[in-house]
């Protein structure tokens, strides 16, 4: 298996043009860029982790140098699994950085030598997040300029729009 430079881990439950954002800019910083989709049994997503998976690979796939997986358990286990030693997180704004900055420090005592680093997106998707999207699918409001439009048509699909 080749080393990868950096992982994007999360739920991506839909992707946004926010992670996309992220995921293009990351893409030209690392030489190749995991974007890691959370296997997470405990909790019922919106999407099936195919659904998600699927979503992902379809609207990265401009970017030869970014890889779409999934993945169980412990993030730094997997990510030692990989080879990684960067763990690539988003802050949009102060109230995510108490929550991000809990979660590198947790990772970095389970894995030293892994670093987080955190991209900020473009201004236009500060506010955007998945569970944002959700809920206003949900309730029949507009999600254009939110999401890739394939995400659009999937949240129609699903009655979720
Ligand atoms: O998109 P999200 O939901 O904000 O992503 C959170 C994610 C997937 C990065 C986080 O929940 C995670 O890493 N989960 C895997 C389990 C784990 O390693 N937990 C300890 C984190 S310190």
């Amino acid at each position: 298996m080749n080393p990868v430079s950096a992982i994007y881990p999360g739920s991506f439950d839909p992707v946004t043009n926010g992670h996309m954002d992220l995921i293009e800019r990351a893409a030209k910083l690392f030489k190749h860029l995991v974007v890691a989709v959370l296997h997470n049994t405990e909790k019922a997503p919106l999407f099936t982790l195919p659904e998600r998976l699927e979503m992902l690979r379809e609207v990265s796939s401009a970017l030869p140098n970014v890889e779409v997986d999934s993945f169980e358990g412990l993030l730094t286990d997997y990510a030692r699994r990989r080879q990684a030693k960067v763990l690539l997180r988003g802050i949009r704004a102060v109230s995510d950085y108490e929550y991000e900055l809990q979660m590198a420090m947790m990772n970095r005592r389970l894995e030293p030598d892994l670093e987080t680093v955190f991209l900020v997106p473009a201004v236009a998707y500060s506010f955007v997040s998945s569970r944002l999207v959700r809920e206003i699918a949900r309730l029949g409001g507009p999600v254009s300029g939110l999401v890739p439009p394939t995400v659009e048509r999937r949240l129609r699909a699903k009655g979720a729009y």
